[in-house]
């Protein structure tokens, strides 16, 4: 008997891969990081590479060596590589790792002599999204760092590589500019002797919208996990998570009851109040408070007042709800319940930020489908 749980279709995964996958002659690269964006690491790996991922992707170099321990053999590519890691663990357990300077092509450089193998690296270029990557005018001397430790063996160029800022905004100017700049980049390490088998920037959008962005390599996230980097469209995805929980308690209350800290929400009427076991210690946003919309029996209400760290209240009004009734707070839709879309709204947030909250916590993760059997 659960009290409160994420469910993941593994299968949805595995299906929305091969639905992105069919859209493509690239590759794809399928980011599993921070958790499989709540979804579960080696799980959502899994169900990737049974869709037709080659690749996975994830930020940190521990991620990375988690799915090595897990017996996940398939390219890897960690991409948030601060000065002084381990990195010869990395290159040791064959995992590719992006550099933006010529120091920390020295520090590859280095861990793979340590390692006894060539680093596999991924160049990777700031085209205007001004987060990771070396800007144009840095560019030519991590080049030439990179062509100086590859002609010396110590490292391979897999990949150059970067990133959008707005492909989520189809029609962005800025779309346009990156790819522009990207191609300019590429031509600038043909002069350093750099012809990387991979070259990548597009995310899931860019994935789902623009074909001229695929390159060898395209890297998606969201879509994997069913849901949409762009408002209003679907694009025959599944979302894979579900989050729920059995109702705890319910009670009759009169007209005028505050409810729950602060007692922000007061019942506009005699009503049932029902108690959902999850709280912002679990995921639930406390942004939430007054407009999450959770679904129970035949009817979807809105929290009532403030997200507890481990409770929220919902008015259920005159429904037939008891203890023990199955809450759903978001899963696919196809059943009446919100989405993780609607969640996104209500909070103002996005649907990636819904799902990742809920990776982490100590809401037991149980998964479905084939791919978990
Ligand atoms: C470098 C990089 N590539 C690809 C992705 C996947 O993005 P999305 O989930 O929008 O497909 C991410 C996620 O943020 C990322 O950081």
């Amino acid at each position: 008997m659960w009290q409160a749980e994420v469910r993941v279709d593994l299968d949805a995964i595995r299906d929305n891969v091969a639905t992105l996958r069919a859209r493509t002659s690239a590759e794809v690269l399928v980011a599993v990081k921070a958790d499989g964006y709540g979804h579960g690491l080696v799980p959502s790996a899994r169900a990737a590479l049974a869709g037709g991922a080659t690749w996975l992707g994830v930020a940190t170099l521990d991620e990375a060596l988690t799915l090595r321990r897990a017996g996940v053999d398939a390219p890897v590519l960690a991409w948030l590589i601060t000065p002084g890691l381990p990195l010869h663990e990395g290159v040791r357990a064959g995992v590719d790792l992006s550099a933006a300077t010529p120091e920390l092509v020295d520090e590859l450089a280095a861990a793979a002599r340590l390692a006894g193998r060539p680093a596999r690296v991924h160049l990777k270029l700031d085209t205007g999204l001004s987060r990771g990557g070396a800007v144009a005018d840095d560019w030519p001397i991590l080049l030439e760092a990179a062509a100086k430790a590859q002609a010396g063996g110590d490292i391979e160029v897999a990949g150059v590589w970067s990133h959008f800022a707005c492909a989520d905004d189809p029609g962005h100017e800025s779309v346009d500019r990156q790819l522009a700049a990207f191609h300019a980049g590429l031509a600038v390490a043909t002069g350093f002797g750099i012809t990387p088998r991979y070259r990548h920037i597009a995310n899931s959008a860019a994935t789902l919208t623009r074909p001229d962005t695929h390159f060898d390599l395209v890297r998606v996230g969201i879509a994997a996990y069913g849901l949409s980097p762009i408002a209003g469209e679907r694009y025959g995805l599944r979302p894979a998570m579900t989050a729920r929980a059995r109702i705890m308690l319910t009670k009759r209350v009169p007209a005028g009851q505050g409810v729950s800290y602060g007692l922000t929400y007061v019942t506009p009427r005699e009503t049932t109040l029902a108690v959902v076991p999850l709280g912002y210690g679990d995921g639930v946003p406390r942004h939430a408070s007054s407009t999450g919309p959770i679904r129970v029996g035949g009817t979807t209400a809105r929290i009532a007042g403030r997200v507890c760290m481990d409770q929220v209240v919902i008015d259920v009004g005159n429904e037939p709800v008891s203890a023990g009734d199955v809450a759903i707070l978001f899963g696919p839709g196809s059943s009446g319940e919100p989405t993780a879309d609607d969640w996104a709204a209500a909070t103002g947030t996005i649907n990636y930020e819904i799902v990742t909250r809920f990776g982490s916590s100590r809401v037991p993760r149980h998964y479905d489908g084939e791919v978990a059997r």
